[in-house]
């Protein structure tokens, strides 16, 4: 039995050095590696597999950088290519008019009324500038395309409206605005 215990004393002896951490050039003991370890290639090394022997690939075909601006630009921007502003997109439809009403009571009215006559409530409190009225006939000549700019962007003293109305959210407001320019006409 005492050979026995002092056989176990100097096995965990044995064990508790080899434990100490040398400095070793071999790689650690690994007894599970899974895929730890893999084959790889180190940048611009050759690769004979690929036609053009570069083991680096290049993404592949319609990739898209997520800095860059998904589906179409004139939906986003109210532009089109070439910087222009668009009038009556066709993804601009009437249909929309109802959740623009929506949108434009809850952003839009508090400064321009309701009926976009620019007779919002703030006017009771003094608001420096007067919220433009879209009953106006140089306003209402203006491309949609520049209504989703002033929401996007703001106009001088007019905020962005960017971060709290999403992009189709825009346009709906714009299906209204026109509705409530008919309406007044
Ligand atoms: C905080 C008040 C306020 C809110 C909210 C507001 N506007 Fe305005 N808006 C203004 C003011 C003030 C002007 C005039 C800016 C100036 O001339 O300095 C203006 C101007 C405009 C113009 C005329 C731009 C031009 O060509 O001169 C449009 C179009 C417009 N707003 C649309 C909107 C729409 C659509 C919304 C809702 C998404 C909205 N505004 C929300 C205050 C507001």
């Amino acid at each position: 039995m005492r050979i026995f215990k002092t056989s176990i004393f100097i096995f965990a002896i044995i064990l508790l050095i080899g434990c100490r951490g040398d400095h070793s050039t071999k790689p650690p003991i690994h007894p599970n590696p899974n895929m730890d370890s893999q084959d790889y290639f180190k940048a611009y090394s050759v690769n004979t597999f690929f036609a053009d022997s570069s083991a680096m690939r290049m993404p592949v075909e319609g990739t898209i950088a997520q800095s860059e601006t998904f589906g179409n630009v004139e939906f986003l921007t109210g532009k089109d290519h070439a910087g222009n502003l668009i009038n009556d997109p066709i993804f601009m439809t009437v249909d929309m008019a109802d959740r623009g009403k929506d949108r434009f009571d809850i952003y839009c009215a508090v400064c321009h009324g309701p009926k976009g006559d620019g007779q919002g409530n703030i006017m009771k409190y003094k608001y420096p500038i007067p919220p433009t009225s879209f009953q106006q006939d140089w306003l209402i000549e203006q491309p949609d395309g520049h209504y989703f700019d002033v929401i996007t962007n703001g106009i001088r003293t007019m905020p962005s409206y960017k971060h709290q109305i999403p992009v189709e959210d825009r346009w709906a407001i714009i299906s209204y605005v026109r509705q409530l320019q008919e309406e007044a006409q």
